[in-house]
């Protein structure tokens, strides 16, 4: 039985998890469009956040996210929401927290990488780390660090990494870090706590490494997925 289907089939015998949550999901890419969905199918309620919450893309994903699913602007979700994931672009970071008002005592997942083009190259763009930018912003807030070190693809797909995927958890707060541990559980992951926020920048460096692997100027040479022993 493959890990996700037996997360998967816990679920089905616990039924929805005893505390739901509503989710703001800001940004309506790659990751927001995986991660939104895979939360609503724990039993949480997701509220996209969107500069055009009207358009036909937006209004597909609510509608494939599920009957408890909606969208509106960015700082409306995140008011409306015990934990926020910033599925936006990794440069912006700073801004939008911002823009979403006050977040304390909310969690925020950071599945950021701030990444700037450099010659044929992507590099690490930031002096300290997006996750740490991000708890500037927003003080009062709990930022977790999660789902940086893996393609989209994957998250919707755990099976296709040909066994189980770790990922990497940093942040200062341990109930923070435990509601996201259950997030990434349910996904058929596996949450590893790596340690605090300021670790974020190596966790960070874990993606650049292996893009510029795969799409840089060299052949790709190697995939890797975190696995824990
Ligand atoms: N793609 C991956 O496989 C992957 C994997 C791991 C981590 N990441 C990281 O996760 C973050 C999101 O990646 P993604 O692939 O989902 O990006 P994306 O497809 O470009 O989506 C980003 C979303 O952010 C929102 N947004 C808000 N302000 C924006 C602005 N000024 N310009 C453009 N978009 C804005 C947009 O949603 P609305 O139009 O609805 O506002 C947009 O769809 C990035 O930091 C990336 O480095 C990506």
């Amino acid at each position: 039985m493959s890990f996700r289907f037996a997360v998967a089939a816990v679920f089905l015998v616990a039924g929805a998890p005893a505390l739901a949550d509503t989710i703001a999901v800001i940004g309506t890419g790659d990751v927001g469009g995986a991660l939104g969905p895979e939360f609503a199918g724990q039993g949480h309620t997701i509220i996209y956040g969107s500069r055009n919450p009207e358009r036909g893309k937006v209004k597909d994903l609510v509608e494939k996210t599920g009957d408890l699913a909606s969208a509106t602007t960015p700082a409306e979700a995140a008011a409306q929401a015990d934990i926020v994931v910033l599925a936006v672009p990794g440069l912006l970071v700073e801004e939008i927290t911002k823009s979403l008002g006050d977040l304390s005592g909310k969690i925020i997942i950071d599945p950021t990488n701030p990444l700037e083009r450099r010659m044929n190259r992507l590099e690490h763009a930031v002096d300290t780390s997006n996750a740490e930018i991000i708890q500037a912003a927003a003080p009062g807030a709990h930022v977790v660090k999660a789902f940086n070190t893996l393609n989209w693809k994957t998250m919707v797909d755990v099976d296709s990494a040909g066994g189980p995927v770790s990922i990497p958890l940093v942040g200062d707060n341990g109930r923070a870090k435990d509601k996201v541990a259950e997030l990434v559980a349910g996904m058929g992951l596996e949450p590893i706590d790596v340690g605090p926020l300021r670790d974020a920048r190596w966790v960070e460096g874990m993606l650049i490494l292996w893009i510029n692997n795969r799409y840089g100027s060299m052949r790709p040479s190697f995939d890797y997925h975190l696995r824990r022993n």
